[in-house]
């Protein structure tokens, strides 16, 4: 796995996007940057034992180099689950292309070039949308997350992972300080974790916990909780009736 060094050089793109440079250090970066990253992989792996039954497909958007439908198609084997993973950058896809090449499994696997909030999506069992949904701009989010309730079969779950902010501004801060730790623990300088910080500056916009149980339940989803919460980070399960 090639290290993340992005943020050493000063001439880093003070405006992030997930470009070739990005694509071939992601899954390092993804590992050194989201707290708890595999063991939500892992629950998400166990909600869709739950939800989804043998056959059915399951959508991955912003599937980035796809190790999350690699990890998740190994920890399904044997349900013949049809994953299709969408990405708009095609570096990434490349890169989850390949990866997959080399862990062919039992499940169908598909990765598309496309961007998730205007491709076509057929009828499916789960979506999941893990730490992307922050990336779509806050004005579409509704529309897009009404589509994706629509797009649900009746019993389909949809399932998020995003960066959150809390509205006290002690807690916010005090959140914010905890993931810098985190990140200065997993080898980052101070100094990369504040460039990184600013070229995400309006990239990366989070909501509150609220106002993501709000947008899902306005989707149309009746049942809405969260799963996971890592200081700052949040998964959410939402069923569809
Ligand atoms: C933080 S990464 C997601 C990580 C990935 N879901 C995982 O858990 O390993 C965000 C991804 O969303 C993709 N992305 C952002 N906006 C998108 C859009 N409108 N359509 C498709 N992909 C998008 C980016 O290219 C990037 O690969």
């Amino acid at each position: 796995m090639t290290k993340d060094t992005i943020y050493k050089n000063p001439q880093a793109p003070s405006d992030f996007t997930f470009n070739s440079r990005v694509a071939e250090v992601f899954d390092d970066m993804l590992q050194r940057s989201v707290p708890c990253y595999h063991q939500v992989i892992d629950m998400v792996a166990t909600l869709l034992g739950r939800f989804t039954v043998k056959g059915e497909k399951v959508y991955d958007l912003g599937c980035s180099t796809g190790t999350t439908i690699l990890e998740l198609s190994r920890r399904m084997a044997g349900r013949e689950i049809e994953f299709i993973g969408i990405d708009n950058s095609p570096a990434m896809i490349d890169k989850a292309i390949l990866k997959a090449e080399m862990l062919a499994g039992k499940n169908s696997i598909r990765f598309l070039n496309g961007d998730i909030s205007t491709v076509e999506l057929e009828p499916c069992a789960a979506c999941i949308l893990n730490y992307t949904l922050q990336f779509i701009r806050p004005m579409v989010r509704q529309s897009f997350l009404t589509r994706l309730y629509e797009t649900l079969k009746p019993g389909g779950v949809l399932i998020i992972s995003e960066k959150i902010i809390f509205h006290d501004l002690q807690i916010n801060r005090a959140f914010i300080d905890f993931y810098h730790e985190f990140k200065k623990n997993q080898g980052y300088t101070e100094t990369e974790i504040a460039r990184k910080r600013a070229a995400l500056e309006n990239i990366l916009i989070p909501f509150s916990i609220r106002e993501n149980s709000e947008l899902l339940q306005n989707a149309g989803f009746n049942h809405v909780e969260t799963f996971f919460q890592w200081y700052n980070f949040a998964s959410f399960l939402a069923l569809k009736d």
